[in-house]
């Protein structure tokens, strides 16, 4: 995929009505207050907001939220991140109440240089995530350009994500850029050695991403539950815990594979395994493919930490994407903190994609210590698996 784009930069915005597709799909308060519990997404848009209102433009901005699947659910209403937003800008953030509707269309309309304007949850339309010709150019038909800075919906081909494409010239902003830069940069030209730490619950969730990284690793290192695959289908003793079956024999291809590479491929050599899946539970450390019947392995064990930190030690580039293990559980947290901490020292580029890793790497407190924490889950996961991104290949190369 050609993730080299024209951005915000090399296209006159200035006096010109652009749509901007963000991704302010925040976390908010279960309570329905309306409280938004990180406003990291609406941060990582400012710099193209703030870039495009200096350069005079009328912004028009949208995003999804949530999955309300055509319906307007006001509790996915986009309200509080037009009033985060207008506080983070230090001015008045304009709330359409429709995506394509009258009102969106008269606000849109009115809209002056220098102003910004928000539309509703894009997903309230049905036609969004079919990603329908017609809302696509109702939506293009407000605006002159189309910027998109969602890197967190470049995964997705939907009207706001990709189907505008077609009717106005797109270009990417800055955290779009900046993402390709650094995750595209890791892939196709890394500081090498490049080593890849995949953690995260299923094998089946993380095939692609192990397949496309055992083409461009040096290392690659398996944590989490499915460790637990992997041990089994080598004839280890996993108890209780997490296994998908179904992946045993892809889980020794792999293995075998790397082996044909030459990718180092490590693997736990000892759990820490409970006798439930509890923050309370009774926990003991064995050796991997040693967990006894009825308990089950939460997080890698000493011996496997000591062997992945050093793992990275060395690293030009190292790619975390997965826990090691239930670090919701402190008992269980530790491996996954132990990484987290190995990361934050080593000289290596370090890049965390989005999603648990990022989540994982911020409530330890590690955040401000990494090269760079991906705005995406599903978007940079899908990166790592070489997959075409609709979001970026609509976007005009530059
Ligand atoms: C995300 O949270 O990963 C993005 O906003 C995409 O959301 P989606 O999985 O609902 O498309």
């Amino acid at each position: 995929m050609n993730y080299n784009k024209k951005t915000v930069r090399d296209v006159d915005v200035a006096g010109k009505k652009v749509l901007l597709r963000c991704d302010f799909n925040v976390p908010m308060a279960k309570d329905g207050s309306g409280v938004i519990t990180d406003d990291k997404r609406i941060r990582a848009a400012l710099p193209t907001i703030e870039y495009l209102l200096e350069q005079n433009a009328a912004v028009i901005a949208c995003s999804h939220m949530g999955k309300p699947k055509g319906e307007v659910k006001p509790e996915l209403s986009l309200k509080p991140v037009a009033a985060r937003l207008s506080e983070l800008l230090g001015k008045p953030v304009i709330m359409a109440d429709d995506v394509v509707g009258e009102d969106a269309k008269a606000k849109a309309a009115a809209l002056k240089p220098g102003e910004i304007l928000l539309l509703e949850n894009t997903r309230f339309e049905k036609g969004e995530t079919k990603n329908d010709p017609e809302l696509a150019k109702a939506m293009a038909d407000m605006a002159e350009l189309y910027v998109s800075d969602a890197f967190g919906a470049v995964h997705r081909a939907h009207a706001s994500t990709a189907g505008v494409a077609e009717y106005l010239p797109a270009v990417s902003g800055f955290l779009i850029q900046k993402e390709l830069e650094v995750i595209g940069g890791a892939l196709a030209n890394p500081k090498r050695p490049l080593v890849a730490i995949l953690g995260g619950s299923k094998v089946s969730s993380k095939i692609g991403v192990i397949n496309n990284l055992l083409e461009i690793a040096d290392t690659i290192i398996i944590g989490g539950g499915m460790a637990y695959t992997f041990s089994a289908a080598q004839g280890g003793k996993v108890g209780e815990s997490l296994l998908e079956a179904d992946w045993m024999d892809y889980s020794n291809e792999m293995v075998q594979k790397a082996a044909d590479k030459g990718v180092k491929l490590l693997l736990p050599v000892d759990t820490v395994c409970a006798d439930k899946f509890a923050p309370d539970a009774k926990s003991q450390v064995v050796h991997a493919g040693e967990i006894p019947d009825g308990w089950q392995g939460l997080d890698i064990g000493p011996e496997t930490v000591k062997l992945y930190c050093d793992a990275v030690k060395d690293a030009g580039t190292v790619i975390w994407n997965g826990p090691m293990g239930v670090f919701e559980f402190p008992a269980f947290a530790k491996g996954t903190e132990a990484v987290a901490e190995a990361l934050s020292k080593t000289d290596a580029i370090t890049i965390i994609g989005g999603g648990d890793s990022a989540a994982a790497v911020q409530q330890l407190g590690y955040a401000d210590k990494m090269s760079h924490i991906s705005t995406g889950g599903g978007a940079s996961l899908e990166f790592m698996e070489g997959k075409e991104l609709p979001g970026v290949a609509c976007l005009l190369d530059a």
